[in-house]
């Protein structure tokens, strides 16, 4: 049975954008294909507000957050992290032998521009990473505020993971001075998952010539000058057939209107959240609580998977809490084409099955 998806991705993707999956298949190596590339980088960077070049990946995002770290640290980076994907991107580092720190919060609280300052002030760092939208923690991260304090270290790399919010927040990669902003399509862009894609900057390419062992089928610097110097090409077969359905996708999200969307976002979080106020608690610290996905505490300590399971039955999906906090929280993803309507459509399902 279809359910409707109310995770954090992946999210619902609309019948027409499906349909554009099942395009028939192009050569690769065509200035069609160049045109596809081209339009969806000159239309990902309205979506970003940026001028930077921009990288398409046939990858979930993970295969760019590890690319950009290993690509672009010279000397050592600092992971900023409030959570699981924090944490991964972490590991991605020291897997890779990249020399690399952790700062970690209490999950549950943000990032803080301190943190970041005290951090970057002992010189050590070219290449930061910090998680915008924290997915397992609910915590949206005062990106704005974080950014005033990276800029005034001009040898840093800044990154930044955007998975659960480009699309849905908004995100002014060059007004804030990211310079590696990263994004899967699974999520607020309401697309299948597989697929990703970051801006970079000039100064990301500088350091990443600097830097010797850069992998290869995620070494930004080769994807870089392919897409530069091959007409909007890249080295290895993508996936057209995402391709087809995120360029779809990217007109019909301008056709909403990007501020359109972002205030859809914001509303349905608000209401996501007053819900769970009301009936549970808000594991993230309310000033820092995401648009796009609210993690519930579970303070009546309610069996999520017996939630789940009977909400199945009318053909909805929430998710569970991840890692350490599994069984404590709980999460409902509003992120892509996420309405009002369906959210109070699961809400009203949710209270019928808890007797609320
Ligand atoms: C904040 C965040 N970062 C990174 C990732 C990893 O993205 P992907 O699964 O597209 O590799 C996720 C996935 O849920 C995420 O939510």
């Amino acid at each position: 049975m279809y359910k409707k998806l109310f995770t954090p991705g992946p999210t619902n993707v609309k019948e027409d954008v499906l349909q554009k999956i099942a395009t028939s298949m192009i050569s690769h190596r065509t200035k069609e294909a160049s045109k596809l590339q081209k339009d969806i980088s000159n239309k990902m960077k309205i979506l970003m507000y940026t001028k930077n070049g921009i990288l398409l990946s046939s990858s979930s995002a993970c295969g760019l957050m590890e690319g950009a770290i290993r690509s672009c640290t010279q000397k050592r980076a600092a992971v900023f992290s409030c959570g699981v994907f924090g944490n991964e991107w972490y590991q991605m580092a020291i897997t890779n032998n990249i020399p690399c720190d952790k700062f970690e919060v209490e999950w549950g609280k943000p990032i803080t521009k301190e943190i970041v300052k005290s951090a970057l002030d002992s010189g050590k760092y070219d290449l930061i990473a910090v998680t915008h939208n924290e997915t397992s923690t609910g915590i949206m991260n005062p990106i704005k505020e974080i950014a005033e304090v990276v800029k005034n270290y001009s040898e840093v790399v800044f990154c930044l993971d955007t998975v659960s919010s480009l699309g849905g927040v908004k995100i002014e990669v060059d007004n804030l001075g990211v310079d590696i902003c990263l994004a899967s399509t699974q999520k607020c862009l309401a697309l299948p998952p597989g697929f990703s894609l970051c801006s970079i900057s000039e100064k990301a390419i500088e350091a990443a010539k600097k830097v010797k062992f850069r992998g290869s089928y995620f070494d930004l610097l080769r994807l870089y000058n392919w897409v530069k110097e091959k007409d909007y090409q890249y080295p290895s077969t993508p996936s057209l057939s995402h391709m087809f359905a995120l360029d779809y996708q990217l007109d019909k999200i301008f056709r909403e209107g990007l501020e359109n969307r972002f205030a859809r976002h914001i509303e349905v979080a608000n209401y996501v959240r007053n819900w769970a106020k009301n009936n549970f608690a808000l594991f993230a610290e309310e000033k820092y609580a995401s648009n796009t996905v609210t993690c519930v505490k579970n303070i009546k300590s309610i069996d999520v998977d017996e939630l789940n399971k009977a909400l199945g039955e009318k053909g909805y999906i929430i998710s569970n809490g991840l890692e350490k906090i599994k069984n404590k929280t709980f999460r409902i993803g509003h992120m892509g084409e996420a309405t009002l309507s369906n959210l109070k459509e699961l809400i009203s399902a949710i209270n019928r099955i808890l007797k609320f």
